[in-house]
């Protein structure tokens, strides 16, 4: 049996990976040490390796056949535009793409302005205005702390993510429109989801489950 390769995204999310396949007992000790700077781990017993790659770099690994499966946000998936298959949505890592600004942009967004808008992820905010609201801007690529763009000037407003709220309300920006919903999804190389069909589909049945169990174990706390 080969090595099925999982290409993590780096951080909370690739933590959050890990207590989901613990599980359905996929575990892997040395991956729990945080102090750890490796970044290749291996589970021998069940042929599972697993690496830790920044979330940007991780559709690249999957597409190109480096890993097997990938788990990465939605957002990253729909920045990067890779060819892969996004089989699963894990739940977890939940937030939204927004559009956001002042108040006072509000107008200004309405009335089909061209407007400067700063972001992290050029593709989706080009996708948003041009092809869903039909609406030119001006696209400015930021790395990160997009919230001081319309606070210093730079553009009338930003596409990011919103979580829980706090560093748009900390910054005095609201949440203008929404983009799309995002959370984590678990990616799979097109050859190895035919060459591997039986153990990714296995995999895929049983986090499903786990997931099922979850929402209605949710449910249940809800209605009790
Ligand atoms: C993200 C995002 C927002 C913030 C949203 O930034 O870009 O700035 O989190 O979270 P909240 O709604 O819970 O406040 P991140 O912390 O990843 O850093 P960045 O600014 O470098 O992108």
């Amino acid at each position: 049996m080969r090595y099925l390769t999982f290409a993590l995204t780096k951080g909370r999310l690739a933590g959050k990976t890990m207590d989901m396949l613990e599980k359905i007992g996929i575990t892997c000790e040395e991956m729990r040490d945080k102090s750890s700077r490796k970044l290749i781990f291996v589970n021998e017993e069940l042929k599972l390796k697993f690496f830790l790659a920044k979330g940007p770099d991780v559709p690249t690994y999957v597409e190109y056949g480096a890993a097997d499966i990938g788990v990465v946000g939605k957002d990253t998936i729909l920045e990067e535009g890779r060819k892969l298959y996004e089989v699963m949505d894990l739940g977890f890592g939940a937030c939204r793409m927004c559009v956001c600004g002042p108040e006072s942009a509000r107008e200004v967004l309405a009335n089909n302005q061209l407007i400067r808008v700063a972001t992290k992820y050029p593709n989706i905010a080009k996708d948003y205005f041009y092809n869903k609201k039909h609406q030119t801007v001006e696209i400015i690529k930021l790395n990160g702390s997009i919230e001081l763009a319309p606070i210093v000037g730079l553009s009338e407003v930003i596409v990011d993510i919103v979580e829980t709220g706090s560093t748009l309300k900390e910054n005095g920006l609201k949440v203008l429109e929404e983009v799309c919903p995002l959370s984590a999804r678990m990616v799979v190389n097109q050859v190895s989801m035919k060459m591997e069909d039986e153990r990714i589909r296995g995999l895929i049945r049983e986090l499903r489950t786990v997931l099922d169990e979850g929402v209605s174990s949710a449910g249940a706390g809800i209605h009790a």
